[in-house]
């Protein structure tokens, strides 16, 4: 490996797991290769912006013309997919972008990788491709993929098609699936930053439903370092689930945040569920832990640190809120709180 790809980069998990490797890995060089949809944002990859093994190129994993480029140009000899649509309510109300990125977006991206020949192809996947998880129960990687939103099935598919080539082109292929991640540079729709950025700001919170849905909850530098475990240590052709092996409820994360931010329960409004929402994710990561890794961050320490993260960077999330975010905030939430209130 010496020239990666790294797809969606620009985004939040994908900006932490190329910070990562530029400050680990100068020996390797990084060109992320993004469309700065709303969620990506290249703030996030100031601080690597001046090192001489980091490019970045404006484009789509859906364009053909796109991908051969960059992979021709940079001498690509391995890619790491993060871009996509990531946001479950998004997926629900627009659920065309996500199977065009997600899903048509992998296809065209698998495919010109292949023609370029490249060595290995990592896709970022999801916990959320294994759908409910029974209380009590854990998903290892040899389940059965169940998925129930527009969302993790526009993954999920994705998923098949990375076996595809596997199996048909013979490309070296790895898959991740990582739990509910949170961290620094987040876009604030996700629970953590948009309950952060709002009980800043004293206004409500909106929790679906009772607020008992669980997931388990990850720190963004740990999934990164597990996406690059399983990139140089993973076996060809497997599936590696990435867990912080914290379960909690919604209604608990909720709390935590208002107790570090000092603000009153009173934010708390119990809004109209979200359709088909998914009571339970909880996961096994044994399989990555055998290669050598670990979670090296616990929640309260990390979700402590990500409180103060958001309290010390307005400059990052204030100018985000506002525009295409106050549009997204009217859509999906104007009626659910007015529902609350009334
Ligand atoms: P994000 O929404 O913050 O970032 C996505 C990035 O992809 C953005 O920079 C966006 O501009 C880019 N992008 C979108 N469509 C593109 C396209 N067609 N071509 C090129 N770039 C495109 O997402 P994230 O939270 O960083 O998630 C990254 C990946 O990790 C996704 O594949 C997601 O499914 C997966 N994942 C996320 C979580 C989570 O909790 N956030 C958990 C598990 C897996
Ligand atoms: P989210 O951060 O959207 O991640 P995902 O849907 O991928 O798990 O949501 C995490 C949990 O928080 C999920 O159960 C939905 C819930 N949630 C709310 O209760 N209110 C909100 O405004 C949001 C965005 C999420």
């Amino acid at each position: 490996m010496k020239n990666i790809l790294v797809t969606g980069g620009a985004g939040f998990i994908g900006s932490a797991f190329v910070r990562q490797m530029i400050a680990r890995h100068p020996e390797l060089n990084i060109i992320v290769l993004d469309l700065l949809t709303y969620a990506g944002n290249l703030n996030n990859l100031l601080a690597v912006s001046d090192e001489p093994n980091y490019r970045f190129v404006q484009g789509d994993i859906a364009s053909r013309s796109d991908c051969a480029v960059v992979l021709k140009e940079y001498a690509i000899d391995t890619v790491v997919n993060f871009a996509a649509e990531s946001h479950v309510d998004r997926s629900i109300l627009e659920p065309d972008a996500f199977i065009r990125s997600n899903t048509l977006g992998v296809n065209v991206l698998l495919d010109e990788a292949c023609r370029a020949g490249i060595g290995r192809f990592l896709q970022v996947s999801t916990d959320e491709v294994y759908g409910d998880v029974a209380p009590g129960a854990f998903s290892v990687e040899d389940d059965p993929m169940l998925p129930n939103s527009p969302y993790s099935a526009s993954k999920a598919g994705a998923e098949l098609l990375v076996r595809a080539w596997r199996v048909t082109h013979g490309l070296d292929t790895v898959i991740t699936r990582g739990s509910n991640t949170f961290g620094p540079y987040q876009y604030p729709e996700k629970l953590m930053p948009f309950f952060i950025t709002e009980a800043i700001d004293g206004r409500p919170l909106p929790l679906y439903g009772d607020g008992q849905q669980q997931r388990d909850w990850l720190y963004v530098d740990d999934h990164a370092r597990g996406i690059a475990c399983a990139l140089f240590h993973g076996e060809s052709g497997r599936v590696y689930n990435i867990a912080g092996e914290h379960q909690a409820r919604n209604v608990e994360v909720t709390h935590q945040i208002l107790d570090l931010l000092e603000r009153p329960a009173s934010l708390v409004r119990h809004v109209p569920d979200r359709e088909g929402h998914d009571l339970r994710y909880a996961m096994r990561c044994e399989r990555l832990k055998a290669l050598g890794w670990q979670c090296e961050h616990n929640f309260e320490e990390a979700a402590a640190s990500t409180v103060r993260w958001y309290q010390e960077n307005e400059w990052w999330w204030r100018p985000i809120k506002s525009g295409d975010w106050r549009d997204w905030y009217q859509r999906q939430y104007a009626d659910r709180l007015a529902a609350a209130d009334g």
